[in-house]
């Protein structure tokens, strides 16, 4: 008995280094400041800070004490992910330095010209994400708050897209439907804020029944149940998840727990950077009014000669902008035309057909389907806003074919725009008639159009790379 005891010892004393060991390898992989390191991976353009993340991950200590099996199956799935996003990385820089593109399929269209922040970046990051991209839509739920969402009228894109993602299984944009979730480069949370704002916000008796606490729950429910049933959440704090809502209220989702949502990335309408919109992680999407049974309105745009209308609004009283701009310009100018109604025999769609430069004002909330009313038109959009996030502006140079106002220089509106020389607005023109086809909505979705520039939103965040020239 005696004699065992230092055998004992020298057994305790063994096993005491090596957790030593252990525990200093865990805390050399892990960071002592996790949103540190993570902020870091995701601003940061340099592989090598890439990799210090990729570790931090995998040896994430509750990944590999309860599970370890899975986490050897985890490790190899992951880093395949990070390989493939380190060659998408590695072919931008290509295309960049040497000004071309290289694609194994054929090329349909090739973005060039001012309306983008380096169009070669860009192609490039395109090309990559049609090859490469996988996104996983989280099943669980049903409808109507998750699955579904709608699919007309000024919050349409939202319902489209989730349709498109979740529910279509052929198109070409069935190739970024990872079959399964271990293949995934993003994870979609498929909720409709505007679906839950319509069922679950019934019936409003007064103001109280506006109170949000309904909406986290349900939202915080929902991260709560797929977080506990996959790893996915937890790997990365949620900062390879999103989601895409047009909703007013879509940006309220994360409120309740700002710490725990601050990596998700959401695709919002609403991008007002004084409510929390943060454009290194968000990104914004535009506000389509879908007619029904169609996907835009018919195209009454005329040439520039026939454009006889310097500038043109018609719309409600939504909100101080407007109320400014009704003010200064209503009923007031036959070359900046106001309205705050049509009247029988006008038509909306003639009149922006008819006008150079469209009136933006957002309303109660920064977006307004407005700009993208424009665009398809031809008509030069005149953005008047104040901190409003531009939909698509990581790849989209905005000056290029639209006008900035802000809002205290509405009084001048006529006299900017008279400004502007001719040929500067034909080149805004062309520019309005090129930048189209990222505005359009396809269903089936088709490369470059609306749903691929979502989805390119977030294959940039989940590669990090902020495109400029
Ligand atoms: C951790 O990182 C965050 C974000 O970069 C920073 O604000 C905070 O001060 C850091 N905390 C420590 C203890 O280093
Ligand atoms: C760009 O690349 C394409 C295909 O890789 C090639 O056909 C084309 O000639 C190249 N253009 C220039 C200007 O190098
Ligand atoms: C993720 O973390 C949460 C909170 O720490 C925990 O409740 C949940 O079980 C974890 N999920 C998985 C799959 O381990
Ligand atoms: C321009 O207006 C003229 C006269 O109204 C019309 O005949 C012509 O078709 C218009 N051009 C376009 C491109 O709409
Ligand atoms: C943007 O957010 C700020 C802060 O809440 C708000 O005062 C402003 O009205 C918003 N902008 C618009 C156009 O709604
Ligand atoms: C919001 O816009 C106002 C007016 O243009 C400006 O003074 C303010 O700095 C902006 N705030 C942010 C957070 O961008």
């Amino acid at each position: 008995m005696s004699k065992s005891y230092p055998k004992r010892f020298c057994l305790l004393g063994f096993t005491l280094v090596l957790l030593l060991i252990l525990i200093f390898l865990v805390f050399c992989f892990s960071s002592s400041n996790e949103s540190s390191h993570r902020t870091q991976f995701f601003s940061s353009l340099t592989l090598s800070s890439l990799l210090d993340h990729t570790n931090a991950l995998q040896s994430s200590p509750s990944s590999s004490i309860h599970s370890p099996p899975i986490s050897i199956k985890r490790r190899s799935n992951l880093e395949r992910r990070e390989e493939e996003l380190r060659k998408a990385r590695a072919a931008i820089r290509r295309a960049v330095a040497s000004k071309n593109y290289t694609s194994n399929e054929e090329v349909t269209y090739i973005p060039t010209g001012q309306i983008y922040r380096n169009s070669f970046a860009f192609h490039q990051s395109h090309i990559e994400m049609m090859k490469r991209f996988k996104v996983w839509s989280y099943k669980e739920g049903e409808q109507p708050l998750v699955h579904d969402g709608p699919v007309n009228d000024i919050y349409g894109i939202e319902g489209q897209f989730i349709d498109e993602l979740g529910n279509i299984m052929g198109g070409p944009s069935g190739r970024f439907r990872a079959a399964r979730p271990e293949e995934a480069h993003a994870f979609f949370l498929p909720f409709s804020v505007a679906n839950i704002v319509q069922y679950v916000y019934k019936p409003i008796a007064s103001p109280s029944d506006f109170n949000r606490a309904r909406l986290y729950r349900i939202f915080n429910d929902y991260v709560d149940v797929v977080a506990r049933k996959h790893p996915f959440w937890n790997q990365s704090n949620g900062a390879d998840h999103f989601m895409v809502s047009c909703h007013d209220w879509a940006p309220d989702v994360s409120n309740s727990k700002p710490e725990f949502f601050k990596d998700f990335i959401r695709g919002l309408c609403n991008a007002n950077t004084t409510e929390g919109f943060r454009p290194s992680i968000d990104f914004s999407i535009p506000e389509i009014n879908i007619p029904k049974g169609k996907l835009k309105p018919p195209y009454m745009g005329q040439n520039p000669e026939n454009r006889t209308i310097l500038a043109f609004f018609a719309g409600r009283a939504h909100g101080y902008i407007r109320e400014v701009l009704f003010t200064h310009w209503k009923g007031k100018d036959k070359d900046a035309q106001v309205y705050d109604g049509l009247t029988k025999g006008q038509n909306y769609h003639d009149l922006i057909g008819h006008s150079k430069f469209c009136l933006c004002p957002s309303g109660y909330e920064v977006a307004s389907p407005r700009e993208v009313e424009a665009i398809y038109s031809g008509c030069v959009p005149v953005v008047i806003s104040d901190n409003y996030s531009l939909p698509f502006s990581d790849v989209l140079d905005w000056s290029k074919f639209s006008v900035d106002i802000p809002v205290n220089k509405i009084p001048d509106i006529k006299k900017i725009l008279q400004k502007i020389p001719h040929d500067k607005y034909i080149r805004m023109y062309q520019n309005v008639m090129k930048v189209r086809r990222h505005f359009v909505v396809n269903r089936p979705a088709q490369p470059f159009d609306v749903i691929h520039m979502i989805l390119h939103s977030v294959w940039l965040r989940r590669l990090n790379i902020k495109l400029s020239s």
